[in-house]
């Protein structure tokens, strides 16, 4: 009895008293379960076992030169406020008279606050040349270092070309794309429209209050 009591001593003794060996990692049996590769965005992605270097490629990355940030799917284009789509029409005589027939996308519920928002980007952005309501009298104009500003009401525009002018200029007129956003571009847009129709209203001002489409004159004067 004495002795086994003696060896149970001994044995837990030996068992738990000794050396570095123990920690020695064991062996783990799968290590894709408890370590998690990580993949840096741009970077190669292999399967993490550098043992298996040949075949570590991960088929899913293998068409995108194994970088683990997958391309866009092809047709998907950039969100933006508003979900604005992108202009495709050339910057060319084609794509100006194209862009005669295209219509604002925005929200008519959201009128007033669009039309406060352009009126307040046209200020800013053109007022200087083409004067606060449009008639090409802005105040660099006026001061006769710039001319050829037309009015808006001589022009034969639309809000699509509107658009396209803001987009790419127009002859003398430079750019504004990278000043407005794409949705702060139809703002303006529907504002120049808006300057134009009152200047139209101006230009045929003690007219018949009762006018629908027909003017009066067509039947009343000849
Ligand atoms: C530096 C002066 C200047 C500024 C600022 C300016 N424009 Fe112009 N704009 C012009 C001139 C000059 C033309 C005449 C271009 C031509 O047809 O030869 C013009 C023409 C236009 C036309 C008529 C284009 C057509 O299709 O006939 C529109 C619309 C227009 N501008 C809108 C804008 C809007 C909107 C802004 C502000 C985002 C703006 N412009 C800012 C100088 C300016």
């Amino acid at each position: 009895m004495k002795k086994i009591v003696f060896l149970m001593v001994a044995g837990s003794l030996l068992a738990t008293a000794c050396s570095d060996k123990k920690r020695k990692p064991s062996i783990v049996y799968m290590p894709d379960m408890y370590y998690a590769t990580a993949y840096d965005p741009y970077e190669k992605a292999t399967f993490g076992y550098p043992d298996y270097a040949e075949s570590s490629d991960v088929p899913v990355f293998q068409r995108n030169h194994n970088m683990s940030a997958l391309e866009p799917v092809e047709g998907s284009v950039p969100h933006n406020d508003g979900g604005i789509l992108p202009w495709t029409l050339p910057n060319n005589n084609a794509g100006y008279e194209q862009s005669k027939s295209v219509t604002s996308p925005l929200n008519p519920a959201n009128k007033e606050v669009d039309h406060k928002r352009g009126e307040l980007l046209y200020k800013q952005n053109c007022s200087v040349c083409h004067g606060a309501n449009g008639d090409g009298q802005g105040s660099i104009v006026k001061s006769k270092a710039y001319s050829g500003v037309p009015t808006f009401a001589e022009r034969n525009i639309t809000v699509g070309s509107v658009y396209h002018v803001i987009m790419y200029g127009k002859n003398a007129m430079g750019s504004y794309a990278s000043h407005l956003t794409p949705v702060d571009r139809w703002r303006v847009a529907e504002y120049v429209m808006s300057l134009k129709n009152a200047g139209n209203d101006q230009a045929a001002p003690a007219e018949t209050p009762t006018a629908n489409v027909e003017p009066a004159d067509s039947t009343a004067s000849k």
